[in-house]
């Protein structure tokens, strides 16, 4: 969706700041883009299918209105089989900025191995959308990984790297993303935009996503918990009675892949208790799995560049020796908007080491990013990429593209 009225960025809601004490300033600047939300039609969008924890035999399918769809009805059969089944619709009413959106989610399970799955749903007895895809076949993975994708502005910038990385590669069949998916988690504006630019280019790909700190802000920058995030993707649970979705893993092809909620510094006081109960259940969720592969997904960076001086991020002693003894085999971050690569045990520079992926920039927000000690590779800071991830039972591959498909950097790691 396109808009005549301008998103407030972080930046130009500071620099507002102090240019204006006025407690309306900010209302009066986004009560415009309520009402340009005001008149758009209710009817099913934004079909996605998240990762489950196995997706082999599982997947949730989520959709959106911005009205209750009477009746909704979901029914599927594999592409092969004759029998279409029902499954039961949940739905999530919840505001984004005041805006009302109604998400809609099946969780299915029970599916062929490695086969497409054919999907509809009706609401009122009328067939009001279709979905298909392919469940994963547990022996192989292709996966588009991207870093921030938020933008300043309107997300034409982020549209065109998925949309040219989804275009290169048809077969990926997993799609993450590294976290600040969006520049303001609370702001409806945001989220329409992310959502339009995705929507065809994620098509029926399993979703991963990664929450960043830009999904734990107010419309006024203040630290929130994200709950627009939340309620939007339902990726599988964690066994937490209070912070299901904040963390998670989940199985695709040969790889387990845990993601980490690195929010301390937006999170802590607001979620008591979370990363306590995160690096109890990391040492259980690593210890589980018998996948060939071990991926950690994180969004902040095991340099704090916000640091004066710049320093590790405290998660390198407590998070990064358990990766390390849980036998991860690569981690990747974002968050600083620039790509890097090192090879590290320990935090420190090794020969054969894990690689450490810094994947980048998917958004127009470009940052000054010193090179660090640890860097072995380093791109300048007005670079925009995305990487892709390549795994078998005996190889690991990733890639990082830039968005016309040029190859500038890859590292392969090989299992007997
Ligand atoms: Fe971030
Ligand atoms: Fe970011």
């Amino acid at each position: 969706m396109t808009t005549m009225y301008p998103a407030v960025s972080r930046r130009a809601f500071l620099s507002m700041s102090l240019q204006s004490a006025a407690a309306g300033v900010l209302s009066a600047l986004l009560s415009p883009l309520r009402r340009a939300f005001a008149g758009t039609a209710a009817q099913p969008r934004f079909f996605r299918r998240v990762v489950a924890q196995d997706n082999r035999s599982s997947a949730t399918i989520e959709w959106q209105s911005e009205a209750a769809l009477p009746d909704p009805r979901f029914f599927w059969h594999a592409s092969d089989g004759k029998q279409e089944k029902r499954a039961d619709v949940d739905l999530q009413y919840f505001t984004i900025d005041g805006r009302p959106v109604f998400v809609y989610r099946t969780a299915l399970s029970g599916l062929p191995q490695g086969k497409r799955i054919e999907c509809r749903v009706d609401a009122a007895g009328r067939t009001v959308g279709t979905f298909s895809f392919h469940t994963d076949d547990g022996k192989s993975c292709k996966a588009l990984i991207f870093p921030d994708s938020q933008c300043e502005g309107n997300y034409d910038t982020w549209g065109r790297v998925c949309g040219e990385a989804s275009a290169r590669c048809p077969d990926a069949a997993l799609w993450i993303n590294m976290g600040d998916l969006v520049d303001n988690g609370a702001s409806a504006y945001h989220w329409e935009e992310w959502q339009a630019a995705t929507d065809a280019a994620l098509g029926a790909r399993a979703f991963a996503p990664v929450m960043g700190n830009h999904e734990c802000y107010s419309l006024d920058w203040e630290c929130t918990l994200p709950q627009a995030f939340l309620a939007l993707f339902a990726p599988p649970e964690n066994g937490s009675p209070e912070y299901g979705r904040y963390y998670y893993s989940f199985d695709y092809g040969p790889v387990h892949f845990t993601v980490l909620n690195t929010q301390r510094k937006e999170l802590d006081a607001l979620a008591p208790g979370l990363f306590s109960e995160q690096a109890a259940w990391l040492v259980r969720d690593l210890a589980a799995t018998k996948k060939p592969w071990r991926v950690a997904l994180l969004h902040r960076d095991l340099i704090d560049y916000d640091a004066e001086p710049i320093e590790r991020d405290p998660f390198v002693e407590t998070l990064v020796p358990v990766l390390e003894a849980g036998g991860v085999d690569a981690v990747l971050s974002a968050h600083v908007h620039a790509y890097r690569r090192r090879s590290l045990r320990a935090g420190q520079k090794a020969k054969n080491g894990l690689p450490y992926i810094l994947t980048g920039n998917a958004g127009n927000c470009f940052y000054d990013v010193e090179q660090n000690e640890i860097d072995e590779i380093a791109f300048p800071d007005n670079f925009l990429n995305y990487l892709t991830m390549e795994a078998n039972e005996t190889k690991l591959a990733f890639r990082c593209f830039l968005p016309n498909g040029i190859l500038k950097d890859f590292v392969t790691l090989r299992k007997h």
